[in-house]
């Protein structure tokens, strides 16, 4: 296993580029297998769990061809004929799931592993499997798998609420009813861009789709849907993520390019009580620190709501406040693991139920610490990269998971991180 070997503290200086949107990629990837010819996706980033994903759409004989150099996918289902998901990729990355909707949409059935834990337990599916069935698919579990179906050629659809919304069972609902819904209603649907752009997609492909962009989707099924080009979004939890790390020292002068800073919802509101200059323009977002940064407490929403994908990110930021701030996650309960790491180099944080507070500012100084997912895993090199001394952060396989290049990118800004083989 890998380790970053960091030293510190050192600001962010100079230009970084975006890279494509992981969450945004997945889906994609999915609606691709509902068409009747080939398509071609741009912009998709080199990481583990794309190259996952794309092992996961190759078992059921639809061809992908990753053209890495030009970020380029393309998938071909024209031979699809194996409609099963198993388990021991599945449970490598969780976005695996989605394929139960592809395949219901595509072959009419679906035989998918259950993501880690089970439909019931953390990270439960139970919203996904009970929209399903509110469409009128036939879901049985046996053996840790899904096993789903549907009786003829399409179902007669109806409504499903979420509740609470869910990005991945908007996307799996949208991804079945679009070829086999007579008229499906998702109510509370998430309107996170990632869904959006999928929604985008599937229309382009010829299917129907009403309320793209707002939380009330109807769908009405479509013959054919064909194979289409599409370019992905530029990654929005990335790019909020450098601009939280440039915010970490009182001397960074960074400027991210190719970014859509529309797809940041409420984000740069809050960054801007930071005290922090932030200037938007056009793709280019461009972050000048000059000293320490205010305390600023947040609160974790749907979308265009504060990510929950930015909530370690901004702990770790709130250490080098001059001030008490807390960060409170109302998604997800338990999303705290990198606290006792924080705490590891020098940082006050305290966890209650589902918010943190942290007591700022402390100088953080470099010591060994460990990664257990992909947010916490950045938001320990951040702090490292305000530590003073060495840092090491072990197990960043979770980092290669959700970030393209990142050791490049930000050493090309001025930070000085070594990848050593473990
Ligand atoms: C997506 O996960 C993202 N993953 C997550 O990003 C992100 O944190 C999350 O949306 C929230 O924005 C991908 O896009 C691949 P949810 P997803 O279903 O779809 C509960 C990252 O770091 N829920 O919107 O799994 C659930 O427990 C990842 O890139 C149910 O109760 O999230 C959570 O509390 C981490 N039953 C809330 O809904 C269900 O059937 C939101 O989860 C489904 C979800």
């Amino acid at each position: 296993m890998d380790k970053f070997i960091i030293e510190g503290p050192t600001p962010l200086q100079g230009e970084i580029a975006i890279s494509g949107s992981k969450n945004a990629a997945l889906p994609l990837m999915a609606a691709s297998i509902l068409g009747d010819s080939p398509s071609t996706l741009d912009l998709i980033p080199k990481l583990r769990d794309i190259y996952t994903f794309n092992n996961v759409i190759r078992v059921t004989g639809t061809k992908v061809d990753f053209q890495e150099d030009e970020n380029r996918l393309v998938i071909d289902p024209t031979n699809l004929s194996h409609t099963e998901a198993p388990y021991d990729l599945v449970r490598k990355m969780r976005a695996s799931f989605y394929m139960l909707g592809a395949l219901i949409g595509k072959m009419g059935k679906a035989r998918v592993s259950l993501p880690g834990g089970c439909a019931w337990g953390p990270r439960p599916v139970d919203l996904h499997l009970k929209g399903m069935e509110a469409m009128g698919v036939d879901i049985d579990l046996d053996g840790g798998y899904v096993v789903a179906s549907i009786d003829g050629e399409e179902v007669e659809g109806g409504e499903y609420t979420l509740d609470p919304s869910s990005v991945g069972a908007t996307i799996n609902l949208v991804l079945a009813a679009a070829k086999r819904a007579k008229k499906f209603i998702i109510r509370n649907a998430a309107k996170e861009p990632d869904v959006v752009l999928l929604c985008n997609m599937l229309v382009k492909m010829g299917a129907d789709i009403q309320g793209i962009g707002t939380d009330t989707l109807t769908i009405r099924k479509a013959e054919i849907l064909k194979g289409v080009e599409m370019s992905n979004d530029p990654d929005r939890i990335e790019t909020g993520t450098f601009m939280i790390a440039a915010a970490m020292h009182p001397e960074s002068d960074l400027t991210l390019t190719g970014c859509k800073p529309e797809d940041l919802g409420t984000f740069p509101k809050h960054f801007k009580k930071l005290g922090v200059d932030l200037t938007i323009n056009g793709s280019t977002i461009r972050i000048q620190s000059k000293n320490s940064v205010n305390p600023v407490s947040v609160k974790t929403e749907i979308y265009p709501g504060f990510p929950t994908d930015l909530q370690a990110q901004w702990a770790t930021l709130m250490t080098q406040a001059d001030g008490e701030s807390k960060v409170t996650d109302t998604i997800y309960f338990d999303r705290f693991s990198y606290v006792p790491e924080l705490n590891r180099l020098g940082a006050d944080l305290k966890v209650e139920k589902n918010r943190v507070t942290i007591n700022g500012k402390t100088e953080l100084t470099g010591a060994s610490v460990m990664s257990t997912d992909l947010r916490a895993s950045v938001s320990l090199v951040m702090a490292g990269m305000a530590a003073k001394g060495t840092t090491e952060v072990l197990r960043i396989y979770h980092l290669d998971r959700g970030y393209e290049n990142l050791e490049d990118k930000l050493n090309a800004a001025g930070a000085s991180i070594k990848r050593v083989q473990e």
